[in-house]
């Protein structure tokens, strides 16, 4: 689109209510250089000011028109179904969102030849040997995780230029829905509630703003493939959250110790888990910020 003599670039966010769709929507609607339009699940969106259409990527001819329609440049999609456990019961559902919905987007960006950004996880890996480089051999554990290896395979196979970037344990501030694991860390101990944490989970919690850098640097730099964007350091969930615990001054006896198997969920988890930085710090730039960064930032946004 032609604006004041600039032509923008046309990017069409797929996923635009979840806890990262809202982050980025806001931040690339920062930029004087793009042309948004963001989509999700709902009738209406969270965020204003920002062009908005209700989608749901599961519907194959709604997929065509509104990508055909728009005709973006680059597609982002951080829609996807999340539910880590429901996944092992509700596969069909998963598999039809995470993979199906996946295929749709990945065909009508081919035809269009528009860039596909596609969010993954680390949860495509069995959790034995993280953390985890590009190059590592996946092998998902959980449904949740097949659903987004195979949706990674269907994008590297139909054609499409893409880039997907894998990330774990998401955490920043979020205005709407559910809140994120720090803010759910001092509203259950401002509370006085007991909280039960992993000690055998680790990886390298990655904080929104951060990511949604790391993407703005691939439309920047046009950079295609697969680049792992996780936070700055790993640690066990349990580390982390005294982390929080200490930073916002919280009453740390409040956290108990637990191990995985306690919580006998229906999904396994990945338990050495992680991502290694490395390539995106060399051709993104990519510089994810410390904990006590991203606590003092999440405390000035939101005056907790
Ligand atoms: N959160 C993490 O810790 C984490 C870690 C690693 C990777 N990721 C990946 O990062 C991406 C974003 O995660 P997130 O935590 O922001 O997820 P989220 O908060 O669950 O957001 C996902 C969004 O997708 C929407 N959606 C679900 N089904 C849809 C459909 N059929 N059509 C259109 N929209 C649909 C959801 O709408 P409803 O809410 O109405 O269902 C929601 O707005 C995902 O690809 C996820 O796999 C997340």
């Amino acid at each position: 689109m032609i604006n004041s003599g600039i032509i923008k670039t046309r990017i069409l966010i797929i996923g635009s209510n979840g806890m990262l769709g809202q982050r980025l929507t806001e931040f690339l609607s920062e930029s004087k250089k793009f042309e948004l339009l963001a989509v999700s699940a709902e009738e209406k969106s969270f965020i204003r000011g920002v062009e908005y259409k209700s989608l749901d990527i599961t519907l194959k001819q709604k997929v065509k028109e509104l990508i055909l329609n728009f005709f973006p440049d680059f597609v982002i999609n951080v829609a996807a179904y999340t539910n880590v456990d429901k996944s092992e019961s509700e596969k069909e559902i998963a598999w039809k969102v995470n993979v199906n919905g996946v295929e749709n987007i990945a065909l009508y960006s081919w035809t269009i030849d528009a860039h596909l950004i596609h969010l993954s996880t680390d949860y495509i890996f069995d959790g034995k040997s993280g953390p985890y480089t590009e190059e590592d051999k996946p092998f998902p554990i959980n449904y949740y995780g097949r659903t987004k290896l195979a949706a990674e395979n269907s994008i590297r196979t139909s054609g499409v230029r893409f880039t997907i970037i894998r990330s774990n344990v998401l955490y920043g501030p979020v205005k709407f829905g559910r809140p994120d694991y720090v803010r759910w860390v001092i509203n259950s101990l401002r509370s006085g509630k007991e909280i039960r944490i992993v000690t055998d989970q680790f990886n390298n919690p990655t904080y929104l703003d951060d990511i949604c850098s790391a993407i703005n640097k691939v439309i920047e730099y046009n950079k295609e493939g697969i680049y792992n964007i996780g936070g700055f350091e790993v640690l066990s969930r349990y580390e982390f959250t005294l982390r929080i615990a200490d930073y916002f001054l919280l009453d740390k006896t409040l956290i108990k110790p637990i191990l995985t198997e306690d919580l006998k969920q229906p999904a396994p988890r990945p338990l050495k888990s992680g991502l290694i930085n490395l390539k995106a710090e060399t051709e993104l730039g990519y510089k994810p910020k410390s904990l006590e960064e991203t606590f003092a930032l999440i405390k000035k946004e939101f005056d907790i």
